[in-house]
């Protein structure tokens, strides 16, 4: 099925509509302190819930009756038609041709036979990969999977890079108090050699399992690792007597050291992975959509089949709360709408995301990709040139972290900063300060900031709280105003860390639609590679294609050379 040209939503009534409401707010004056003291069920009004997750959107620049008109631009920029068509397999990544069908991995083994795209049953080819991961999973856990020299497995190393890299690793950092069969991760990336070196110079190589995960095979820092890590693992296993070096026994290390997770399974028996130990995924997946397939195989090994499962539930749930409910009511599509309103009414260029959660270090890392990969785009899904701004930068770092370093700007610099606040109920790790609940303390920290950026302080209050000088008032003023998203969960399960993803996944989506972008396409990242080819012989060895380069390039080079 074609899919039809984006609309135009800058042209759209709703979009007009919003543009009145952003003007009369500004005319009446946004403020937060005299919203909340109008409307006492503001709160209310404005809260949310999703799956187990609770959503407070009431210190957003918004008044209840915004979301209706959020809802309406949702409608004429035909969301739901996305939506739909994305959920069912049309074409939607146009220029490349393909499905986007990342939830088709986390439906329920009930729904095989209703998802058949271009003659593929979707859903049953996911539960068989899952089954076959899962029997590998268990093998891997319960020591019946066995390194060259009978030992069991205490180590994974995923080689990745990208969305083959980036979501298992916040994963796993996020759900290791889960891991519970003795076995850690290690996730390596960066074509840096010293990712490779140090994340490997402590480890036995006869306790340690590669798993090269690649969606194309091709990717230049993936394969130049994996091609490293057999050579790592080959010398070691020689030095230290373990095989004899024939290529017999090189093989049969390779055999029981390195699987593989790839759309190319041609490319992975070539570089001399058995098939029977390569996991498929299917293209459409993209990378950075593919925690949750055979990329998150490390998971599967280190936390369990099980807790897997429970991860994949957690998008689902999401999901179908996010296809199925009336947008004005509909906190996963209002959150795009909501990042919409500040991207280009208030013409914000970022978003933080700031977990209170030591678990989700890598929580915004993993979003950068997910939702600048995806919206960072200039040109619509046919072809046409974006009709306004797109793709904000998303950036953060845990709380209380973040509070001592950039906080201060979003307090009081002159940009706005709209930021997500991320926190859980319950912790893994209960302490206690003397009287101290030390993980209520981290929650008051949370909810004091939250505070502070909505509400702020006055001059008046700064005098009241002592300070005398009048030029110094000015600095420790706080304007307030300042919009954050609260989002509350029980506790950092597995479940809730596939509704997290999905809700941000989801939120891509509607930003990109509204922006009419294809957000599955990452054609910005090519060049570079191309680039890179031609330029690195020239770093060393080959004086014609150092000529070749820009002075600039040149000039680079030759200090490179000056100093090696
Ligand atoms: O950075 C570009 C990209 O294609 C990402 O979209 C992808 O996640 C990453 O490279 C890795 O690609 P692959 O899984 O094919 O090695």
């Amino acid at each position: 099925m074609a899919i039809n040209p984006p609309v135009d939503a800058t042209q759209t009534p709703a979009w007009a509509a919003l543009q009145k409401h952003y003007d009369e707010l500004q005319a009446e004056g946004i403020n937060l302190r005299k919203w909340f003291a109008e409307d006492p069920q503001r709160t209310e009004k404005l809260s949310f819930q999703a799956g187990d997750l609770y959503f407070d959107l009431s210190k957003n620049l918004i008044k209840p009756e915004t979301l209706q008109l959020f809802a309406n631009l949702a409608k004429d920029v035909k969301l739901d038609e996305r939506i739909k068509q994305q959920y069912t397999g049309v074409h939607i990544n146009n220029t490349e041709d393909r499905a986007v069908l990342h939830t088709a991995l986390r439906r329920p083994v009930e729904d095989e036979g209703k998802y058949i795209v271009d003659g593929q049953d979707t859903v049953k080819d996911v539960h068989e990969t899952l089954d076959r991961i899962y029997a590998f999973a268990n093998k891997v856990r319960s020591g019946e999977w066995k390194g060259v020299t009978g030992k069991t497995i205490k180590t994974v190393v995923n080689i990745g890079i990208g969305g083959s890299d980036l979501g298992p690793n916040m994963a796993y950092e996020a759900l290791k108090a889960y891991a519970d069969a003795g076995i850690s991760a290690r996730y390596v990336s960066n074509i840096d050699p010293t990712d490779l070196a140090e994340k490997t110079k402590d480890l036995d190589p006869e306790t340690t399992l590669f798993i090269i995960v690649s969606k194309t095979f091709t990717t230049l820092e993936t394969l130049t690792n994996a091609r490293c890590a057999r050579t790592w693992l080959l010398g070691k296993l020689e030095a230290q007597g373990a095989i004899d070096g024939s290529d017999a026994s090189k093989k049969d290390a390779v055999k029981k050291h390195f699987v593989a997770v790839s759309t190319a399974l041609d490319k992975v028996e070539a570089f001399g992975i058995d098939p029977t130990n390569a996991f498929g995924f299917w293209n459409w997946v993209g990378g950075r959509y593919s925690v949750d397939s055979a990329v998150g195989t490390s998971l599967a090994v280190v936390l369990g089949p099980e807790r897997f499962e429970d991860f994949l539930r957690g998008f689902h749930t999401i999901d179908e709360y996010f296809a199925t409910t009336p947008f004005e009511k509909n906190v996963v599509a209002l959150m795009g709408l909501l990042n919409v309103w500040y991207v280009n009414f208030f013409k914000a260029h970022s978003h933080a995301v700031l977990p209170y959660n030591q678990y989700l270090h890598r929580f915004p890392a993993y979003l950068q990709q997910l939702t600048m990969e995806s919206n960072g785009k200039s040109v619509r899904w046919d072809g046409t040139p974006v009709t306004t701004e797109t793709g904000e930068i998303f950036w953060g770092e845990p709380g209380t972290n973040g509070q001592h370093a950039f906080y201060q700007l979003i307090h009081q610099g002159t940009r706005l900063i709209p930021a997500d606040f991320i926190a859980f109920v319950n912790t893994k790790n209960p302490t206690q300060d003397g009287d101290q609940d030390v993980h209520e303390l981290f929650l008051g920290n949370f909810l004091a900031q939250t505070k502070a950026l909505a509400f702020g302080k006055t001059a008046d209050e700064v005098r009241a709280d002592g300070e005398t000088r009048e030029d110094v008032i000015p600095a420790r003023v706080f304007t307030g105003n300042r919009p954050t998203t609260s989002i509350l969960g029980d506790d950092l399960t597995p479940y809730a860390l596939g509704e997290l993803i999905a809700l941000y996944e989801h939120i891509t989506l509607v930003e990109g639609t509204v922006w009419g972008l294809d957000s599955y396409d990452q054609w910005g990242v090519e060049l570079g590679k191309v680039l890179a080819k031609q330029i690195t012989p020239a770093i060393s060895q080959d004086d014609d294609a150092l000529a070749a380069q820009d002075q600039s390039t040149q000039g680079l080079i030759k200090f490179y050379r000056a100093h090696r």
